[in-house]
């Protein structure tokens, strides 16, 4: 099964403040803001949403298909992805524009000064599916909203199944744009906030989305995550024991790496979710999206304790 993922590149630069914001903001010269602080520690990351999805695809054999725009900043970034498995062929480098950069400065206070440049990422609207081969499985993850949309009409119209993953990106979007996203995904990801806002903003009830999508995935947090189908009980998997909490960022996308993965191997919907929770927990024991590691033998160790011999066996016929 080829799966392809659409979505963000980014990288992210996390700089901490041994100061505070605070003292440096004086009241009565806000109109004229002029300050440089001196940071004592730079952290690049590796993350954007189809990256991080790609990774834990990569990490876990599959040959995924990132599809997503660039700059021309993108050379080692790539060549980590590609030690990883992921097929980067369908990148799209801009000649304009640097690669999608998040900037975090962090006071002593844990007070966040960002920014996010988009970049690139404005370009991947222009990206089109269909030359990219034969494709069995589009996922649909935040990214530029047109390109979102666009993706989600072209596999629409082609037949092609996707998986619609807005997330952060519902936030900005209409009711037309959200149902636009949703209407005939094979699978909807969100996670319970998320679902919340998709019935808010799109006008659908729980039902009626379970009308539009063939299997919808809601992740819990701590709590695991419920898997719905129309005309069936809910499916819900408790999540998998973590060994030490570090950091949450990419543990949606962990997890979706995980679900998929299984997908593609055919297993059930309660096996994809136990491995989506476990590659999930992995993630949240490392800082960073793209930080944890996918040993065979830990994670059949763990799957098995988690949730049964028979699952870690179904997980081990496919693992490398
Ligand atoms: N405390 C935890 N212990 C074990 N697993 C967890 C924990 N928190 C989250 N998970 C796993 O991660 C999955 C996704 O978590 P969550 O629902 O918080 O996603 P999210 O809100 O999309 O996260 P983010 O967008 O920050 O990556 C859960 O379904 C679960 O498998
Ligand atoms: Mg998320």
């Amino acid at each position: 099964m080829r799966i392809a993922v659409t979505g963000s590149i980014a990288t992210d630069h996390l700089m901490t403040f041994p100061g505070r914001f605070s003292d440096q903001l004086l009241p009565d010269q806000l109109q004229q803001v002029s300050l440089s602080f001196l940071v004592d520690e730079l952290e690049i990351r590796r993350g954007g949403i189809a990256a991080n999805i790609s990774f834990g695809l990569g990490c876990l054999g599959l040959s995924p298909l990132l599809v997503g725009a660039v700059g021309t900043d993108f050379a080692d970034y790539r060549a980590w992805l590609e030690r990883h498995g992921v097929d980067c062929s369908g990148v799209h480098i801009s000649e304009l524009r640097h690669t999608a950069r998040f900037m975090c400065t962090t006071d002593a206070d844990h007070n966040q000064m960002a920014s996010f440049y988009a970049g690139a990422m404005s370009e991947a609207r222009n990206i089109e599916l269909a030359p990219l081969g034969e494709i069995d499985l589009v996922v649909v993850s935040p990214n530029d909203p047109e390109a979102m949309v666009r993706h989600t009409e072209e596999c629409r119209a082609r037949g092609v199944a996707f998986a619609a993953d807005p997330s952060q990106q519902l936030a900005r979007m209409d009711g037309a744009e959200v149902r636009s996203l949703i209407g005939g995904a094979a699978y909807l990801f969100t996670n319970e906030y998320e679902k919340a806002l998709c019935e808010q903003k799109s006008g659908w009830s729980d039902a009626e989305i379970l009308d539009q999508v063939e299997i919808r995935v809601t992740t819990l947090g701590p709590k695991g995550v419920v898997i719905d189908r129309k005309g069936e009980p809910g499916l819900h998997v408790p999540a998998a024991p973590e060994v030490r909490k570090v950091e949450p960022t990419g543990v949606g996308d962990a997890f979706r790496a995980g679900f998929l993965a299984a997908v593609a191997w055919g297993l059930d919907l309660e096996r994809a979710a136990q491995l989506g929770n476990l590659v999930a927990a992995h993630a949240l024991e490392t800082a960073g999206g793209q930080e944890y590691r996918l040993e065979r033998e830990t994670l059949l160790t763990r799957m098995g304790q988690a949730y049964g011999s028979a699952a870690a066996d179904e997980v081990a016929a496919h693992l490398r």
